[in-house]
């Protein structure tokens, strides 16, 4: 699986950031607040490989870290815009992504490979969260056309990459005992630290909403988007529990089915794509 960087740029000013999401203004919310943590977030997954590129002697995985970089640097500008746009609606964004800076800043302090363990980790989480995405479309359906597909393309291209990070993991620090005992202890903590700070997070942006109706209705639906068939807590729980498995590797779980979907977000959403038929004109 070779990652591709893909040019795409999603126009959020007309949308409403605070009821984009189908399933009611506290998805939304949610799913905002999740933006808040990208652009810095994938900036430090960006530092962690960087510091081991020149130590990868595999041609293959070498193009695959140039792919994720790419990727990853794509979602950040995209996340950043988004992330603008809802400071602009009147949500706390700029001082929760200042304060999102600070704590990744310090993380950056770790030895190397606690930091590549951290990255895997959260690696892991953005590629379950991507499959369930793709698996239940009804998470997203009905909701503003240029939010589903900027959230689809994210997902599509966290699963196109999810092994590099693994990948370069036990390539640098291993696969034996010690390396499995560092990743394994480190989704834990970071786990309980991302949920923590999700919820915190969240909570700021729904007191700073004042507006938006928040009522017993809109909490029952959000409680269904966690926590029904379909939902975000169910959908991820076994697949979390994978990475336990000492020999476990993202592609285990085969789901590149998914993958044809990004050519026609790409056809639509790519920058090339748009500048494509003025060339043609203009020739
Ligand atoms: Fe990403
Ligand atoms: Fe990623």
């Amino acid at each position: 699986m070779m990652p591709v960087r893909r040019d795409l740029q999603f126009k959020l000013a007309e949308v409403d950031l605070k009821t984009w999401n189908a399933n009611g203004p506290l998805v939304s919310a949610y799913m905002n607040t999740l933006s808040l943590f990208f652009p810095d977030g994938e900036r430090f997954f960006i530092h962690s490989l960087r510091h081991y590129r020149d130590q990868i002697t595999d041609p293959e995985l070498k193009a695959q870290v140039t792919g994720f970089i790419g990727q990853e640097a794509m979602h950040g500008r995209e996340h950043e815009e988004y992330n603008e746009r809802l400071a602009e609606q009147g949500m706390p964004a700029e001082a929760l992504v200042q304060s999102i800076f600070k704590i990744i800043e310090a993380a950056k302090r770790l030895p190397e490979p606690a930091q590549l363990s951290i990255t895997i980790a959260l690696e892991h989480f953005t590629a379950i969260y991507g499959d369930l995405l793709l698996r239940k479309p009804e998470l997203i359906e009905g909701s503003n056309p240029t939010m589903k597909a900027m959230w689809q393309w994210h997902a599509l291209e966290e699963t196109e990459h999810k092994a590099v990070a693994f990948d370069v993991y036990s390539k640098v620090v291993g696969s034996d005992l010690r390396a499995y005992l560092l990743r394994t202890s480190t989704l834990v903590v970071i786990t309980s630290i991302f949920l923590s700070l999700i919820a915190a997070a969240m909570a700021r942006m729904l007191i700073a909403d004042k507006t938006t109706k928040k009522g017993p209705r809109e909490w029952a639906k959000f409680a269904w988007f966690m926590l029904g068939p379909s939902g975000g807590l169910r959908g991820i729980a076994l697949p979390w529990l994978d990475y336990f498995k000492p020999g476990f590797h993202p592609w285990d779980h085969d789901n590149r089915h998914f993958l044809n979907q990004i050519e026609a977000i790409n056809a639509k959403y790519g920058v090339s794509a748009k500048k494509a038929p003025k060339l043609a004109a203009a020739a």
